[in-house]
């Protein structure tokens, strides 16, 4: 930390910024070093562990999962008795992201396994362990936000679309979603009170929200940085707002320009595979277009791909962008419903690199939901 802040003082560096999750605490505390705007450094760390983030989130009066910490398998079974959590619950690690070692459990049998499958974490406030936490049942969104000296403008509100079973790996945003009004004020309400609970003053946020049939909020978790997942360029194409530079803005502490130019619509679509193999071929992908801005693709033919169980497995994603919601996501479902994806599964363990390998030959659609 005293490096960072020696090395920008050095350098006469005037802003310093983060989009990166891991990063976010450490940031909040060279901002507070160096007398820059930031986030409050006493309270970065609830932006990232979920043990204290549950325990700020409840004292503010968020409505979140009943959340519990458990120690080793024993404090884990313990847990899963407990009449506040129940089935279907979610385990997942105090201070993990981008949905990895997060499983949902629909019953107590699979339990044990996931227990033995999860490996504890360290450097959470209440020790090593993994948290376990009521299932938050129904449509999930998350809200993008930016706070300026303790002022926040919430951007857009994002629907979330994940995979379902034990894994919950994010598959696509869509934004702006619009809400019965009242629904939007109260999800709103939530989100306010979790910014500043968890001392985000000057930077981005994104707030993961689940809202159930009654229309009630409830907060899954927050991050005290842009949303993930293309949603910098999702909001730039569909509203026209340089989220970019208004970081940068924000965090030289000049005027950041929020407010929207555009009322379009955008989507990421992220293409998984079912199965662990080598990616043999890989065709009909979306091209760079009209309505088609960002293809970025990260698995090539002759790669070693996972069966999705956390977003870093997705293969690649395409976005849609569009003056009218619905055509853009049914634009978005065809060009992913084309894609052609094959892979061989291996039967046997993996050879070394050029080694021979027994293959089984799969093929497999893209997932994209
Ligand atoms: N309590 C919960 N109830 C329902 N779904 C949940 C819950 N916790 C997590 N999930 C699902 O798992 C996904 C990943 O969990 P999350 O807490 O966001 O972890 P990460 O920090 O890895 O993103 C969420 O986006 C959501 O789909
Ligand atoms: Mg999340």
């Amino acid at each position: 930390m005293e490096q960072n802040a020696a090395y920008a003082r050095r350098h006469g560096v005037r802003a310093v910024l983060t989009v990166n999750e891991y990063l976010t605490e450490p940031t909040s505390l060279v901002c507070a070093e160096l007398g820059l705007p930031g986030n409050d450094p006493h309270l970065a760390h609830a932006a990232r562990d979920k043990v204290a983030m549950a325990r700020v989130l409840a004292g503010a009066g968020v409505r979140i999962p009943c959340t519990r910490l458990a120690r080793g398998d024993g404090e884990l079974h313990d847990v899963l008795r407990d009449r506040r959590v129940r089935f279907p619950c979610v385990i997942k690690p105090a201070g993990g992201a981008g949905s990895a070692g997060v499983t949902a459990l629909a019953e107590a049998a699979p339990a044990a396994d996931a227990a033995r499958s999860i490996h504890e974490t360290e450097g959470s406030e209440g020790g090593p362990g993994v948290i376990v936490q009521a299932y938050a049942a129904g449509t999930e969104y998350s809200v993008e936000s930016v706070t300026q000296n303790g002022t926040t403008t919430h951007l857009a509100l994002t629907r979330k679309a994940t995979t379902s079973g034990p894994c919950r790996v994010e598959t696509g945003h869509s934004l702006p979603v619009c809400l019965p009004p009242a629904t939007e004020a109260a999800i709103h309400r939530e989100v306010s009170t979790a910014i500043r609970a968890v001392g985000v003053r000057n930077g981005a946020s994104h707030t993961e929200v689940v809202i159930d049939p009654a229309g009630r909020c409830t907060v899954i978790e927050i991050a005290a940085r842009l949303g993930a997942g293309h949603i910098g360029i999702l909001l730039q194409h569909a509203l026209g707002i340089d989220i970019f530079t208004a970081l940068l803005d924000v965090a030289l502490g000049r005027p950041a320009a929020l407010t929207p130019t555009a009322r379009s619509h955008a989507t990421v679509r992220f293409i998984t595979n079912p199965h662990t193999g080598r990616l043999t071929s890989l065709s009909r992908l979306p091209e760079q277009g009209p309505g088609v801005p960002f293809v970025p693709w990260r698995a090539a033919v002759g790669d070693l791909v996972h069966a999705a169980t956390a977003n870093t497995d997705r293969l690649g994603c395409f976005v849609v962008t569009g003056s009218d919601a619905d055509e853009v996501e049914e634009r978005a479902d065809a060009l992913a419903r084309q894609i052609q994806i094959q892979i061989q599964v291996q039967v046997e363990p993996l050879p070394a690199a050029g080694g021979p390998g027994q293959v089984r030959p799969a093929s497999t659609a893209a997932i994209a939901r």
